[in-house]
């Protein structure tokens, strides 16, 4: 038997690799994705081996992420309940699906994921691999075995001769990419408690950071973004470009209590530095290139892109169909935005576009052609008319 385990390298993955083969009596094959969480994977093979692991396959995703997921989620306006960036929720797809390729590829049974059985990422994982594979079983040792703290977590690896790196963990659990770097946890679980300022490692408090605003341009092709400062960049340096730049300018900070798909609120704080320039971006050159209904319906996709997307939906046909109408939207989405940041603030102060549809002789209150004001009264009767009616209902009605 053969198990392809998303492996971090972390103590709780390395426990499962014995764990798998002591409970499971099988192979563990290794699987490690770099989407850009800022981590030496270099040592990882040997680390892996040394824990018992058969083989271990590394992978770089961040452009597949970036280009495949970060833009098209980008272009959908996906923000869950209204704040998070969906950075983690985003990955889990991607890391799944080259999971179900690897495990493919080397005949393995199942797949084996460090999740916990409380939170979202179980269930992103999983129904990836459903969607994918259906005859791949899935092993959650966080829901079946007795480890329950980290004190049992160092006792497990002691009996099992696991090799424990002595670096301190965090009181937070974090989840970083090349989108954005969560925490949850520690002092957070409380919500009174304001995040301790040495918890942020994005970003620098807005009042840290310079006293000079930044003025920066995004050019922007049918929704993607293409040029910074008239410079093309792939989308994998784009994001890390203004990572960079939101970090400096304290851009980027969120911090929420969140309705998790297995039912309960939890409390987290995001860090999306350059995804949030982005999509104030890509937001404010929608304002010009789209009408007035498209606009508003797909506010309401938006809102149920990002339920697919937190919810670990990727792969089904509905994120498809509404990818077909985002295509649509986007077809005239190209032009240059002009972003301002300054002290935790990101905002637009000029656009452009070659498809605008804002019209100068159309809204100035100088004399035009192309609107007759005098057509403003009969439009205003019309419209006002259910008003009237009802009213005139009211007077009979309630005299009575
Ligand atoms: N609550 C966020 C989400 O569901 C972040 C999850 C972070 N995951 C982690 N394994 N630390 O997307
Ligand atoms: C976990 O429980 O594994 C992390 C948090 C989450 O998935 O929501």
């Amino acid at each position: 038997k053969k198990v392809v385990l998303a492996y971090s390298g972390g103590l709780d993955t390395s426990i499962i690799v014995s764990w798998l083969k002591e409970n499971y009596d099988c192979e563990v094959i290794c699987y490690t994705a770099d989407v850009g969480q800022g981590e030496e994977l270099s040592n990882l093979p040997e680390k892996a081996i040394s824990t018992g692991a058969s083989k271990i396959f590394i992978e770089d995703l961040t452009d597949e992420f970036a280009s495949d997921y970060l833009y098209k989620m980008l272009r959908s306006g996906a923000i869950y309940e209204n704040k998070y960036l969906l950075g983690t929720s985003i990955a889990r797809p991607l890391i799944a699906q080259h999971m179900v390729k690897i495990a493919q590829q080397e005949g393995a049974d199942a797949i084996a994921h460090g999740c916990t059985g409380k939170g979202n990422d179980q269930v992103r994982f999983e129904l990836t691999v459903m969607a994918l594979d259906p005859s791949l079983k899935v092993i959650a040792p966080w829901r079946e075995w007795d480890i329950c703290s980290r004190e049992d977590a160092l006792d497990y690896a002691a009996a099992h001769n696991i090799p424990v790196s002595s670096s301190l963990k965090s009181i937070y659990s974090r989840d970083r990419n090349l989108w954005h770097l969560s925490h949850e946890g520690g002092n957070l679980e409380d919500t009174w408690n304001e995040p301790l300022e040495d918890m942020f490692q994005l970003t620098v408090s807005p009042e840290q950071a310079p006293d000079e605003p930044e003025v920066i341009e995004i050019e922007f092709i049918q929704g993607y973004p293409i040029k910074l400062n008239g410079i093309a960049l792939t989308p994998a340096n784009f994001v890390k470009e203004l990572n960079q730049l939101g970090g400096k300018h304290g851009i980027g900070r969120a911090d929420m209590v969140e309705n998790r798909l297995v039912g309960m609120k939890s409390r987290g704080v995001y860090e999306t530095p350059g995804g949030t320039i982005l999509v104030a971006a890509h937001q404010d050159l929608e304002s010009i290139c789209l009408d007035r209904d498209t606009q508003h319906y797909k506010n309401l996709i938006a809102q149920r892109y990002a339920d697919l997307v937190y919810n670990g939906q990727w792969f089904t046909p509905l994120r498809e169909a509404l990818d077909a109408f985002v295509d649509v939207t986007q077809k005239h989405m190209t032009g240059v935005v002009k972003m301002k940041l300054y002290k935790g603030s990101v905002t637009p102060i000029a656009r452009q576009s070659p498809y605008s549809l804002y019209n100068e002789d159309f809204a100035t209150f100088e004399e035009d052609s192309v609107y007759d004001q005098s057509d403003a009264e009969g439009f205003i009767n019309l419209f006002g008319l259910p008003l009237k009616v009802a009213a005139l209902r009211n007077l009979k009605t309630d005299a009575a």
